[in-house]
């Protein structure tokens, strides 16, 4: 049973393998149905989402499978006081697979030690968000060819940005920069910004926002990346210039997690028959 409670559960190779069968898939969604219409997946959220319930969702749907979707623990029996191991023993015996949204860090890894399911993160408080690193990573390996030899600046509540933590991992071989949203001084050139919001349910305050100088001192062939929610920090009037990958990236969201579960299905079941008759084996 493989889990993915971090980035790093994940090999290069693996993670490549990911980019290939997204590519794929995304140039031809329709065809990737699997005959694994039993396969349930429990989207199991304790903090609100759009993006991370709604793609894990139609990913799944997408390939035939089923969702257990508590997308508001608060109608759950966590109200009643339910623990988080209770919980997840409990969804173990009516799923196959369980997506995690957790207020804690380290809330994905407590639950992958009592899962008789695998567990895959989906944001553990300021922890990781494995699978928004995987559809980052895909968006930039996507324009750049590589994941590797690249600037990136992270711009934002950085301490508190679980997409920051996990996408930061990742990035082992890049030229990095950081700046704390109040520091509105320029923006070294690089070839992807990653901007996130401040994360006020989590003690920060604040906000900032890019301005025409920071967009006047990037390169023509430089990226925006935002993981969404936005607030302030990226103004609407960016959102035509071509420099601006944030919503293809949340579409490449819905991607990224079709393969993942098509692994995961390929693991319960060792083989994913496909509408073409393509058997994806190991
Ligand atoms: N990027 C992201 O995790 O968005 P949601 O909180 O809407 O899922």
């Amino acid at each position: 049973m493989k889990h993915l409670v971090s980035i790093d559960d994940l090999t290069k190779d693996e993670i490549h393998e990911i980019f290939v069968k997204t590519k794929k898939i995304k140039n031809s969604p329709t065809t990737y149905r699997t005959t694994r219409e039993h396969t349930i997946l429990a989207n199991l959220f304790y903090e609100p989402s759009t993006r991370t319930n709604s793609s894990f969702f139609t990913a799944m749907t997408k390939l035939g499978g089923k969702v257990l979707n508590i997308n508001n623990v608060n109608y759950s029996s966590v109200t009643k006081g339910e623990s988080l191991k209770d919980t997840i023993i409990t969804m173990g015996n009516y799923c196959d697979v369980i997506a995690l949204r957790s207020r804690t860090a380290g809330d994905a890894l407590k639950a992958a030690k009592v899962s008789t399911v695998p567990i895959i993160n989906a944001g553990d408080g300021n922890g990781e968000h494995p699978t928004q690193t995987l559809l980052d990573l895909y968006t930039i390996w996507d324009k750049f060819n590589r994941i590797e030899d690249l600037t990136i600046t992270f711009v934002g509540d950085i301490e508190n940005s679980r997409t920051i933590h996990s996408l930061d991992k990742s990035l082992t071989n890049c030229n990095k920069h950081y700046r704390d949203t109040y520091n509105q001084e320029p923006w070294p050139k690089s070839d992807v910004y990653y901007l996130t919001r401040v994360q006020k349910e989590r003690g920060s305050s604040g906000s900032y926002s890019m301005t025409q100088d920071h967009v006047s001192s990037m390169h023509e062939n430089s990226i925006i990346l935002h993981p969404f929610p936005r607030n302030e920090e990226i103004p609407e009037w960016f959102d035509d210039d071509p420099r601006a990958k944030y919503f293809e990236q949340m579409e490449n969201g819905l991607y990224v997690r079709m393969t993942l579960l098509m692994a995961y299905t390929e693991i319960l079941s060792n083989k994913v028959y496909l509408t073409n008759n393509y058997i994806w084996t190991k």
